[in-house]
């Protein structure tokens, strides 16, 4: 077998990084109320995000994954912990720097989308790139749209949308800045099987060709299974992490843990692991 690469080559290549981390968060904990009525959403969740990869977040309702993701977003502040943007102390800033980190790198898509009701889809995609005083690349923005399908209902308000095209608005504003790292909260929830594949294509294809970094939750193993890695979630902390997901080997994992009885994966109401739900309402 021919050699390709010299000793020094190989030591270099042996010596360089992986991936570098994006974000590095350790010991997160978050307590919602006080007292009795406390709730512990984060309880020593530890997580590292690698630059230019696709991690699914999963577990069941009520396991911490949204606050998990607005604590690595900077859109709230935790009890303890830290989180680690590059070399960018998140847990250090006040909130005018947090405000200025999220909108300069980060893209965020909210489980109950945030769409303004006083403005039209167009003016919500857009909306970003006004409060950072940038224009729009207007290939990027014809791309979104018409990946997402919201070509016909770009002036409308978000009260005459469907909840799945409301979440389609949400996904393009969140991407429209093409932000170092998109964190999307169960962006395919409200999406029927078309447009759900539509977008989870278009994230695994920016994450491939555009070396983008993306944080989904999602409850569903087909999307999860864009991913390059899974990880799961339960009573606020990081279980288990699954490398090169497949469909089948989430869901089956997902009917494990259900049925183990020393994890409280029946708390909550809502849905479970595997419930994978896609609807366009
Ligand atoms: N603002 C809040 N005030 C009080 N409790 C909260 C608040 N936000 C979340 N919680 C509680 O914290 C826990 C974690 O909530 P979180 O929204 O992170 O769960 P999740 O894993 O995203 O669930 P789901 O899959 O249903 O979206 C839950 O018990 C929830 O009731
Ligand atoms: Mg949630």
């Amino acid at each position: 077998m021919t050699n390709l690469l010299n000793d020094t080559q190989r030591a270099q290549a042996a010596a360089a990084p992986t991936k570098s981390v994006a974000v590095h968060a350790r010991g997160l904990v978050k307590t919602y109320g006080t007292g009795p009525a406390a709730v512990k959403a984060l309880d020593g969740a530890d997580l590292d995000i690698h630059t230019g990869t696709f991690t699914a977040i999963m577990g069941p309702s009520g396991s911490g994954k949204s606050t998990l993701m607005h604590a690595l977003a900077g859109l709230d502040v935790l009890d303890a912990g830290q989180v680690l943007i590059g070399d960018t102390d998140l847990t250090a800033l006040g909130e005018r720097q947090r405000t200025l980190l999220r909108r300069d790198r980060f893209g965020f898509v909210f489980q109950s989308f945030n769409l303004l009701p006083a403005l039209t889809a167009q003016e919500n995609i857009t909306l970003p790139l006004g409060l950072a005083g940038r224009r729009a690349d207007p290939d990027w923005l014809t791309r979104l749209v018409d990946t997402l399908g919201l070509r016909e209902r770009l002036k409308h308000r978000p009260s005459e949308l469907s909840g799945g095209q409301q979440q389609r608005v949400a996904v393009a504003r969140a991407l429209v800045t093409r932000p170092a790292i998109v964190f999307a909260d169960e962006p395919t929830g409200n999406l029927d099987s078309k447009h759900g594949q539509a977008l989870l294509r278009f994230l695994r294809d920016a994450c491939d060709d555009l070396g983008q970094t993306i944080v989904m939750v999602t409850h569903d193993p087909l999307a999860a299974a864009h991913a390059d890695r899974v990880v799961i979630l339960t009573d606020g902390r990081v279980i288990e992490e699954i490398d090169n997901p497949t469909a089948s080997t989430i869901a089956d994992r997902m009917l494990q843990l259900d049925a183990d009885p020393n994890l409280d994966t029946h708390a909550c109401s809502g849905p479970g692991f595997g419930s994978g739900s896609t609807q366009e309402g």
